[in-house]
């Protein structure tokens, strides 16, 4: 590997031991989730790191965070690196924040090193990437790219019952002092750094992946309401059950879709059960389907099964059904100039790379809608994430940061 000094490697794994103190676990995960107090401190200390360097920072409606450095041409639109610092409730320190630290070392090595670049380059902190606390996942780069309503989500309830608009509102007045911009912006090129979140390339020994393309993903939620009723003495005649809708129409889908196509992914990740009490026949079941697959149709199809199958559970147990779509990620794929910037930056630094498709959703994939993007894969322990255990190995956090310095360096000219 090219040894040339680039970025400080010491730094950034410093900085990601410090965030990943703020919303620590006692597992040695991290959880910050969306615009809540950790999410702030996170921030908070992302901006004054900023300041501290001289750099300038804005924030816009939906919270998203910038840091500028500018270039030769101002008026230039900028190179825009970054990712997100939100967690999930039991994450990882480095889904998200990896890209982070890793874009702002970026912005601190060009200004240690003096450098001038034609463009200005940015560090972005998009919001709500995770989508686990407030759906939908990646609100600030849909909003940012104009996909998604800022106004319509304000009603948005948590998963801790808190509203959205609150905890937006209290997020940006936790920065009165970060000038506010307006929601979007023209941007040159933008790279996304994550750590993979798959076993790909650690099987492959291979410490850079080239991210050509990221799957769709839908979020759905299915709500079945039947009848509250007596468990010892309502025989099943008289039940309305939607728990036993729900496991039906849960089992058929596991059945059907997965072990059908090597592609799909069908996750049931939360289920409320209502009262909740061990001898009450529950009255109502909320359940979200996480669905994913790389063909925009086949991925329609299952959202088209899952629609089926729980109304047909629900008729057989004479329960309600409704099902609303709460994000919907087409598939899409990134800009060959930008792919090849990154192999470009790789064989400079001589570092070995594999083309990859994304099995998760990024921000970038919202980016591309608006300007030339792509994403730099580093390889995780297991391919274990959305997880405490998560891990990146220091020698592939520093090459992941080399190479999206390298990267910047040739499209920031
Ligand atoms: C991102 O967090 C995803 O679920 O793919
Ligand atoms: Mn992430
Ligand atoms: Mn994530």
């Amino acid at each position: 590997m090219n040894t040339n000094p680039t970025i400080d490697g010491q730094r950034l794994l410093q900085r990601i031991a410090e965030f990943a103190a703020i919303g620590a676990t006692p597992a040695g995960g991290v959880n910050r989730q969306a615009l809540s107090l950790e999410d702030r401190m996170a921030r908070r200390r992302l901006a004054e790191l900023a300041v501290a360097r001289g750099f300038c920072v804005y924030q816009d409606a939906i919270a998203n965070l910038f840091i500028r450095r500018d270039g030769r041409a101002p008026s230039l639109s900028p190179v825009l690196i970054g990712s997100h610092l939100d967690s999930q409730p039991t994450g990882g320190r480095f889904d998200g924040a990896l890209g982070t630290l890793s874009a702002f070392e970026v912005l601190e090595s060009l200004e240690d090193a003096g450098a001038v670049t034609e463009r200005p380059v940015e560090v972005a902190c998009w919001t709500n990437e995770e989508g686990s606390r407030f759906f939908p996942g990646c609100m600030g780069s849909m909003a940012f790219v104009g996909a998604g309503d800022i106004s319509g989500w304000q009603e948005t309830d948590g998963a801790d019952g808190t509203k959205l608009a609150d905890e937006l509102q209290a997020t940006l007045t936790a920065l009165p002092e970060v000038e506010m911009r307006p929601v979007g912006h023209s941007v040159a090129a933008f790279i996304e750094l994550h750590i993979e979140q798959g076993p790909v390339l650690e099987r492959a020994n291979v410490p850079i992946g080239i991210v050509t393309a990221v799957q769709g993903t839908k979020w759905l939620q299915v709500s079945l309401t039947g009848e509250a009723a007596h468990a010892g003495t309502t025989p099943p005649a008289y039940r309305r059950d939607p728990l036993a809708a729900a496991v039906e129409a849960i089992a058929s889908l596991q059945q059907a879709v997965m072990p059908a196509d090597p592609s799909a992914r069908l996750t049931v990740g939360r289920m409320i059960v209502e009262p909740g009490s061990i001898n009450v026949v529950p009255e109502r079941v909320t359940l979200t389907l996480d669905l994913r697959h790389p063909e925009k149709e086949v991925l329609a199809a299952i959202e088209a099964r899952a629609g089926t199958e729980c109304r047909a559970a629900a008729r057989r147990h004479r329960v309600e059904v409704s099902i609303e779509k709460r994000f919907d990620m087409a598939p899409g794929k990134f800009d060959a100039s930008v792919v090849e910037a990154i192999a470009n930056a790789c064989g400079r630094l001589d570092i070995p790379t594999m083309k990859m498709v994304s099995g998760a959703f990024h921000d970038a994939l919202f980016l591309s809608r608006v300007a030339p993007a792509a994403m730099i894969f580093v390889p995780c322990r297991d391919g274990i994430s959305h997880n405490e255990a998560e891990f990146v190995s220091p020698q592939n956090i520093e090459i992941g940061a080399r190479v999206l310095y390298e990267t910047v360096r040739e499209l920031a000219g």
